[in-house]
């Protein structure tokens, strides 16, 4: 009877594994697909943006275009989607919101070293599920056309640009094939609540009940 028992409980939490394991493995295929798409809309947007200021105006006005451009368009995204965040970090960030967190700092570490054992930065992508939610992050390598901005010889007038726009700025020293940084992406399952302007108007008496609320489907 004990062995039929064990037996039985072995069976059981295999099965139960399995099934636990199964939707989660799935899930993360998908996210991970969901993730690259929204990178491919940011930069999709962001680079042309970036070469057509480059070329009709100069790098001094592409520094502007970037700096107002790239922050808007991180929003944008942000804004269209209620289970997803994005935005881009560097362990030598210019914007001081790039700065990355523990995790971020982790990967970019672990990018960094990896592109020392000679792997390229191209196709260096990471993801885990901490604390309940699915984190994502892929490598920006240090292209041709990023070194105007970021490099170790950045022209006086466009290092003057920089800085007024960045007093802190750390971005710089790069070379070609280093990562430059990476876009970083959170998928929080909850989601955000709907209308975050109403519940805004919600007397502090009121609050604890925003808990009550779930969140709705996008
Ligand atoms: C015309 C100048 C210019 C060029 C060229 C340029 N950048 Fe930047 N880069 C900036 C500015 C300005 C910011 C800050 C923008 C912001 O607020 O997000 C920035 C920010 C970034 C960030 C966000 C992290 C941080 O340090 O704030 C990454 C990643 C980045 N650039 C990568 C690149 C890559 C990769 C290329 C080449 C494909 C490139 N940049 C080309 C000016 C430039």
């Amino acid at each position: 009877m004990k062995l039929l028992t064990i037996c039985l409980s072995s069976v059981l939490l295999f099965t139960y594994q399995n099934a636990a394991a199964q939707p989660n493995q799935i899930d993360q295929k998908a996210l991970k697909q969901e993730a690259i798409s929204l990178i491919k809309k940011f930069g999709g947007q962001l680079k042309p943006e970036l070469k057509k200021a480059l070329k009709s105006k100069g790098p001094v006005h592409a520094v502007e275009v970037c700096a107002k451009k790239a922050p808007e368009i991180a929003r944008k995204i942000n804004a269209s989607s209620s289970n997803w965040h994005i935005k881009r970090v560097s362990l030598k960030n210019r914007n001081p919101n790039a700065k990355p967190d523990a995790w971020e700092r982790k990967v970019l570490t672990m990018f960094d070293q990896k592109r020392l054992n000679g792997e390229s930065a191209k196709k260096m992508a990471y993801s885990e599920v901490v604390d309940g939610k699915f984190r994502f992050m892929k490598a920006q390598a240090t292209e041709a056309v990023c070194l105007t901005c970021h490099s170790k010889n950045i022209a006086p007038n466009i290092q003057k640009a920089i800085h007024q726009y960045y007093p802190n700025d750390k971005a710089t020293g790069y070379s070609l094939g280093e990562i430059r940084g990476a876009f970083s992406l959170e998928y929080n399952p909850q989601g955000t609540l709907p209308n975050v302007r109403i519940i805004k108007k919600i007397p502090n008496f009121m609050k604890l009940n925003n808990r009550a609320l779930s969140p709705v489907s996008p």
